[in-house]
């Protein structure tokens, strides 16, 4: 192991991770393909390429397109195409995706299906991609207005990781990406909750440490399920009354951000375990004051929990109009496929609500 560099499994990949990206880039074989080009979006091109530029093969090529979901999608995919085709980049080319979670599934997407596929890297740049999006194979685009409905599964070489990158990225995507980490913890691991608990500033966190453990964390539930026929399901833990918040709010005013969402969601799910006896007032106490304190200032309206429930139905991962959603069986330990009620989520969210008051 080079200078500390952190090796982890995942989808049969390395995932390398060192603060250092010239030790970083070190670890992966860039000339054995033909040419490199890379993806970045305005705020990666900016912030981000900067590091990058001499340390990538000199004939690297860029690819920019702009930031934000709202350009995850099938015209952004036919830029991207073009530029590829314009620079004759032949079958053992690479696309190296330089951004968030948008990037990294768009990027991936076009590489998945440009002449049949060509290699891509994923060089995750946002707290949220890094420990959740760049892992698990699952790529794609928004279409018709639906999130992720055109995509496929396909696997990067390798993907890099640098907590580096955080240090530009706006404090609430920090915040964001951090509730999927909370989530790690919760559904898997006890004692990494313990630990957790013991931080409050987002500032002072132990970025590589927690990045790696919730890393393994998805690569190994991953690699038991990669289709989500199961056990992968306990990754959408805070995720069912979580997503439907998140397209409610779309067209709010005030838009939350996908772990803003999550941690709404999961605060609803863990009182929905605890109501049904599965988890403790204690543990559930601990669930309350870590949410409360990371994302104090969330603001649900009756009305916007009333529009948001039906929403629920909606979601991809329910069966038959029965609303599923995963629970915590205790801390460290999640279950999967458990109907819930609009009933329960109403009165899990209004609980919610109440403690604002
Ligand atoms: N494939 C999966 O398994 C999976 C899992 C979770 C989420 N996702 C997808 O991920 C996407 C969300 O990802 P995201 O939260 O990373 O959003 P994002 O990619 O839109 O990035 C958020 C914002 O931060 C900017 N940015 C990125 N890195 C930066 C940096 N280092 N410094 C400054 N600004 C930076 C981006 O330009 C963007 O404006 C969604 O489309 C979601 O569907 C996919
Ligand atoms: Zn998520």
């Amino acid at each position: 192991m080079a200078n500390n560099l952190l090796t982890i499994s995942a989808d049969g990949r390395p995932v390398y991770l060192h603060e250092d990206l010239t030790v970083l880039c070190q670890a992966f074989d860039w000339a054995a393909y033909s040419r490199c080009f890379v993806l970045v979006d305005t705020h990666t091109a900016t912030h981000c390429y900067p590091f990058l530029r001499e340390i990538l093969p000199a004939d690297h090529q860029l690819i920019s397109v702009q930031a934000g979901e709202l350009h995850k999608t099938l015209d952004t995919c036919q830029y991207i195409w073009q530029r590829l085709t314009a620079a004759k980049a032949d079958r053992r080319a690479l696309l190296l995706n330089l951004g968030g979670g948008v990037l990294g599934d768009m990027g991936g997407f076009c590489a998945a299906t440009y002449k049949r596929g060509i290699a891509f890297v994923q060089m995750p740049t946002t707290l949220l991609s890094q420990v959740d999006a760049s892992v698990g194979g699952k790529l794609g685009i928004d279409f018709d207005g639906l999130k992720n409905h055109i995509g496929l599964f396909a696997h990067p070489e390798a993907v890099l990781v640098s907590p580096l990158f955080l240090k530009t990225l706006p404090a609430n995507e920090l915040r964001s990406g951090f509730a999927e980490i909370i989530k790690h913890c919760l559904i898997a691991d006890a004692a990494a909750w313990e630990r957790l608990q013991a931080h409050t500033e987002l500032g002072t966190l132990p970025w590589m440490e927690l990045i790696a453990h919730s890393v393994r964390i998805k690569a190994e539930v991953v690699a038991q399920d990669p289709r989500e026929q199961g056990l992968r399901k306990i990754l959408n833990f805070g995720h069912t009354i979580g997503h439907a918040l998140e397209t409610q709010a779309l067209h709010s005013p005030q838009p939350l951000l996908h772990g803003e969402a999550v941690a709404i969601g999961m605060w609803a799910e863990g009182f929905v375990s605890k109501q049904r006896g599965l988890l403790s007032e204690e543990a559930f106490g601990q669930v309350d004051q870590a949410l409360r304190c990371w994302y104090p200032s969330q603001q649900l309206s009756e009305e916007g929990i009333r529009q948001a429930l039906p929403l629920m139905l909606h979601d991809k991962k329910n069966s038959r109009q029965t609303i599923m959603a995963t629970l915590l069986d205790g801390i460290g330990k999640a279950i999967y496929d458990q109907p819930l009620t609009i009933e329960e989520a109403q009165q899990a969210l209004e609980a919610y609500v109440a403690l604002g008051k």
